[in-house]
């Protein structure tokens, strides 16, 4: 279960502080999906940035389950948000000199827990998201939308308790966007998993299923 309470944010600006999110509360059940649309500056990069304990709130507290990651020293953090949170950005990020398949076992090597079975997953999950043929292939010999699915598979690597994707499909057609977002779906609804997608388009928030909408900071009821 994932909880927000009451989370606001403001940033020190030369012009004083500059409030961004504002008394922001929800909550996602374990194995819960929300889409998060809203114009842009309205807070949702910060909102998932604050979800993936990669930025502290300025007041409200995140829970993820049971336990407060900004209660934790930084270096626990990181550990916490390795072990529990799985990320795919906009710009899917991947490494240009490492292949489909090392791309993907990255987030192991990067936390020190490659496993002897861990490579074996990485080649299951490209199979899934159907890149099986494309383990070899550098990120500028695939597509934008097979660049996503490895950002996915990669994503999913470590297990992750929960899955946030800030605009995942923002660079692609329509119909690559319906694929990559069926497949964090599908990749995400196994073992209680949660899925939080930042999105502009009306179709994508449909396939995630419940929508919230931010306007200046505040989630609209
Ligand atoms: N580190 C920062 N310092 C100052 N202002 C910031 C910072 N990060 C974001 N902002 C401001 O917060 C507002 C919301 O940004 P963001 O969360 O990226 O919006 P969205 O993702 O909805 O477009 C914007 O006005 C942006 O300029
Ligand atoms: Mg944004």
């Amino acid at each position: 279960m994932l909880e927000v309470d009451r989370i606001s944010k403001s940033f020190a600006t030369p012009s004083g502080p500059l409030s961004v999110l504002d008394d922001v509360s929800f909550v996602l059940a374990a194995g819960g999906r929300l889409a998060i649309m809203g114009p842009s500056g309205s807070g949702k990069s910060t909102l998932l940035s604050i979800l993936g304990t990669l930025e502290e709130p300025t007041s409200g507290t995140v829970r993820l389950g049971g336990l407060d990651p900004f209660a934790a020293l930084p270096a626990g953090r990181a550990a916490f948000r390795n072990r529990q949170i799985g990320f795919v950005f906009q710009e899917h990020q991947l490494l240009g000199s490492l292949t489909a398949l090392d791309n993907v076992v990255v987030p192991a090597i990067a936390s020190g827990r490659v496993t002897p079975g861990i490579e074996t997953r990485a080649r299951e999950l490209l199979d899934r998201v159907g890149l099986g043929s494309r383990l070899g292939h550098l990120p500028a010999e695939l597509s934008g939308g097979e660049r996503q699915r490895v950002a996915v598979a990669r994503a999913l690597l470590l297990e992750p308790r929960l899955v946030l994707a800030d605009e995942p499909t923002g660079q692609l057609d329509a119909r690559t966007a319906a694929t990559v977002t069926d497949l964090l779906v599908e990749l995400a609804s196994e073992s209680g998993r949660m899925l939080v997608v930042v999105t502009h388009a009306d179709a994508v928030a449909r396939r995630i299923g419940a929508v919230r909408h931010l306007s200046d900071g505040r989630l609209l009821p």
